[in-house]
């Protein structure tokens, strides 16, 4: 069961009343019959890790959706209609993310969903939204299994063996390392896609993986991996994880003396990565979406508009939120209807949209072909290293 449900009403959607959204036909499993829902709203869900070890996930996203709508219905909305988002939490697990689904898609019947940032949520959810032919997009789940769950299924972020390939390469270049140990969560989906993808590029451009260690999500106690790691002398240690626990293995690491960088991907993208990992996280490095010290105008205009908004600096997930957001939204306005189908269809020809993230186009895989940045944590934060080009 849910335990928190926020129907979320900023005050420009106040006077969206969800008068009728009663009428949405339900078809056999597909819905690409479904008509369009009447009312002068269009009703979007949106699942997330409100609370839990990945909490700022969930919250982060939120607030880059929010933001999103909160201007496109400033601006007049889409078709006449203004958005209005349910937002229901998983507490970061993927039966609850499925139940949530479920619900959204068939009590509340939204005309679209978005979601979930962890792939093996995202992966839970996907199914729902394909046999029910709802169009779901997910801001940034990276595992490629996600897209490949139907024709439904979006992203707005780059995939993984884009991702495992950047930070291996960075190694090699420039940290210079030939030697790494591998640490990965066997519970995590996204974690043993991206151990494997770094691992390709990695061994196939000379590098070693001297050792490949695993723990589970959830885990507080990484001593002994972190001892068998210590023995092989790695010269870095790539931990493709979520915060929480990367926070806690780059303390472990230092107290084992193993004073050698970690390296990471998009998972390691909270506030909290730094105030759990304290000083031994400085000096290790990750791969994300975005930079908010990137000084395009697209980049600086919405960190001032987000900073505005709720007083903090972005981090790469209410970017991607505010993205997928923004990409729905358009597609809804050249869908020559809001049928599920049609809509759907319409976001499958997304092209050359202009994102915060980078240029959007989605390919035939439903994934958009874009940009990762590297950045190094130092002083508490993380200062922007270099942008890699697919
Ligand atoms: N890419 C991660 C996954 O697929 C989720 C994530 C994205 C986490 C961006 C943080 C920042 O599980």
């Amino acid at each position: 069961m849910m335990t928190m449900e926020k129907m979320i009403k900023s005050s420009a959607l106040a006077l969206a009343l969800v008068a009728v959204v009663g009428c949405t036909k339900k078809e056999s499993t597909t819905g690409a019959t479904n008509a369009a829902p009447a009312g002068d709203t269009i009703l979007v869900g949106e699942v997330g890790s409100m609370t839990g070890s990945e909490a700022t996930f969930g919250t982060s996203t939120h607030n880059g959706i929010e933001l999103a709508f909160e201007q496109i219905n400033a601006a007049g909305g889409v078709k006449g209609k203004k958005f209005k988002l349910i937002t229901l939490d998983d507490q970061g697990k993927p039966d609850e993310a499925a139940t949530a689904a479920t619900k959204l898609i068939t009590q509340d019947k939204i005309q679209a969903l978005l979601g979930e940032v962890a792939s093996s949520r995202s992966l839970a959810m996907a199914p729902i939204a394909q046999s029910n032919g709802v169009p779901m997009i997910t801001p940034s789940s990276t595992n490629p299994k996600v897209t490949e769950q139907g024709d439904y299924i979006f992203r707005v972020c780059f995939i993984d063996p884009f991702q495992g390939t950047v930070m291996a390469k960075f190694a090699l270049d420039t940290l210079k390392v030939k030697n790494v140990a591998v640490l990965r969560d066997v519970k995590n989906d996204y974690s043993v896609g991206l151990a494997d993808f770094f691992t390709q590029t990695f061994t196939k451009n000379g590098g070693k993986v001297v050792v490949d260690q695993s723990f589970s999500a959830g885990d507080m106690d990484f001593k002994s991996q972190l001892t068998a790691i210590r023995a092989k002398k790695p010269e870095a240690i790539y931990v493709p994880g979520y915060y929480t626990e990367v926070g806690l293995i780059a303390r472990q690491a230092k107290e084992l003396g193993l004073n050698v960088p970690l390296m990471g991907g998009d998972g390691w993208d909270s506030p909290k990565l730094t105030e759990i990992g304290g000083k031994s996280i400085e000096g290790s490095y990750f791969s994300n979406h975005y930079s908010p010290e990137d000084q395009s105008p697209a980049v600086q205009k919405f960190v001032s508009e987000f900073k505005a908004k709720y007083g903090v600096i972005p981090d790469g997930l209410s970017a991607m939120g505010y993205d997928a957001a923004k990409v729905l939204a358009d597609a809804m306005t050249r869908a020559p209807d809001l049928t599920n189908k049609a809509v759907r269809d319409a976001i499958a020809t997304t092209k050359d949209f202009p994102g915060v993230t980078g240029v959007i186009t989605l390919n035939e895989h439903r994934d958009p072909v874009k940009s990762a940045v590297v950045l190094k944590v130092a002083g508490g934060g993380y200062k922007y290293q270099t942008t890699v080009k697919p």
